[in-house]
């Protein structure tokens, strides 16, 4: 039995919190549909993660979670936060946080794929003209910036104000490796990277651009390279989306256009992304994949959540983790179909639109691809 365990990716299912545990239960289902359907190498370990171990055992990530995710290639994450969460100390949640894991395991490099799907354009919020042929990538610099920069906190000063700080904070080795995969991806793609940053105001993005400039001239001349201030590229997204391939940007800028990106695919609940750490001497690298869109509290418990940006993460690990690039396209094939279907949670529905439940768009994936195969 073990002798085949090394040809298995371990994967580690985690819903966590708020919609988390609805959305991941549909893509937990999807991907056995491949293991069972398509024979692909999967060992599926589901884990609690959140208030509700919390409440029960006094672990925000309980002893068995922390070891299927240690002993996971590659996780299958769901949401994290909302109201209950409060109950938690902070030190305590914190210390097992969703960033904490993307620290732990150097999950440098955030993939949110940006793809209008065209059955979508009368329930997106941009005009359909603006989506034809959107299909980008924002790379996100996962590890680094305002979200880990040191010294950060909150003080209180000798004259009573209280004074709150954050440090954005880019090394060169920081830059430089999320640029490669850029480069790399664009390789893959339509050969084009846009650098986003906000060099006219700050140091560490004068040191971000000229550390991407550098590594184009010396490695990756053949792909095209322009650079966008961060403001700018926002308006871009919702003005001109398809003139994107790859997007690569730090940490918070990444943060907030992939929120702002979503509404080229329609809806936040469609967004799906990867995070990538280094390959080992193995050739591996440690993934956790997730839907872009956070734990929804005011639509968690009633099953009515988008599942597809959880489902079409699964097919981003098909391709990433493993190696599986025809199963991830039927996976998204799938998708569209179902969509061309009609197939709608509420946050798609063209007004007047029958809706879907949660399971109800999990069955219309799973149907879809029982056609399709
Ligand atoms: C995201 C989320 C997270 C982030 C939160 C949940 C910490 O917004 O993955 O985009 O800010 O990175
Ligand atoms: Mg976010």
């Amino acid at each position: 039995m073990s002798t085949t365990s090394s040809n298995m990716l371990k994967v580690a299912v985690v819903g966590g919190e708020g919609i988390g545990p609805e959305v991941t239960a549909e893509a937990h289902r999807v991907l056995r549909w491949f293991v069972d359907k398509r024979a692909v190498p999967v060992v599926l370990r589901e884990a609690q993660y959140g208030i509700v171990p919390y409440l029960a055992t006094g672990h925000v990530m309980p002893p068995d979670t922390v070891e299927a995710i240690e002993d996971a290639d590659a996780i299958l994450f769901g949401a994290t936060g909302g109201p209950e969460t409060k109950e938690v100390p902070p030190e305590v949640r914190k210390a097992a946080s969703l960033l904490k894991l993307r620290q732990k395991y150097d999950l440098y490099a955030n993939l949110r794929p940006v793809v209008a799907a065209p059955a979508l354009s009368e329930a997106a919020p941009l005009k359909a003209s603006v989506l034809e042929g959107v299909n980008f990538i924002i790379l996100r610099e996962l590890t680094g910036g305002i979200y880990f920069g040191e010294p950060r906190g909150i003080e209180t000063l000798p004259d009573g104000r209280r004074r709150g700080f954050n440090t954005e904070v880019y090394t060169t080795d920081k830059i430089q490796r999320v640029a490669r995969t850029a480069f790399e991806l664009a390789r893959e793609r339509r050969g084009k990277v846009c650098s986003v940053d906000k060099a006219n105001v700050l140091e560490a993005s004068v040191l971000w651009r000229e550390e991407v400039i550098a590594l184009h001239k010396a490695e990756f001349s053949d792909v095209e390279l322009s650079h966008m201030y961060v403001d700018n590229a926002a308006m871009q997204i919702v003005r001109a989306p398809a003139q994107f391939d790859v997007m690569v940007t730090g940490n918070i800028f990444g943060d907030i256009l992939s929120d702002c990106a979503a509404m080229c695919s329609g809806s936040l609940g469609m967004l799906p992304s990867a995070s990538l750490g280094p390959v080992d001497r193995f050739g591996k690298r440690k993934a956790l994949f997730e839907p872009v869109h956070g734990s929804a509290p005011d639509i968690a418990g009633k099953g009515i959540a988008n599942p597809l940006g959880s489902i079409l993460s699964v097919a981003m690990m098909l391709r990433l983790s493993l190696d599986r690039a025809q199963d991830a396209a039927l996976l998204e094939n799938a998708v569209g179909t179902a969509l061309a279907r009609g197939a709608r949670t509420a946050d798609i529905a063209e007004k007047g639109a029958r809706t879907l439940n949660t399971s109800g768009m999990g069955d219309a994936v799973i149907d879809a691809l029982n056609a399709l195969v």
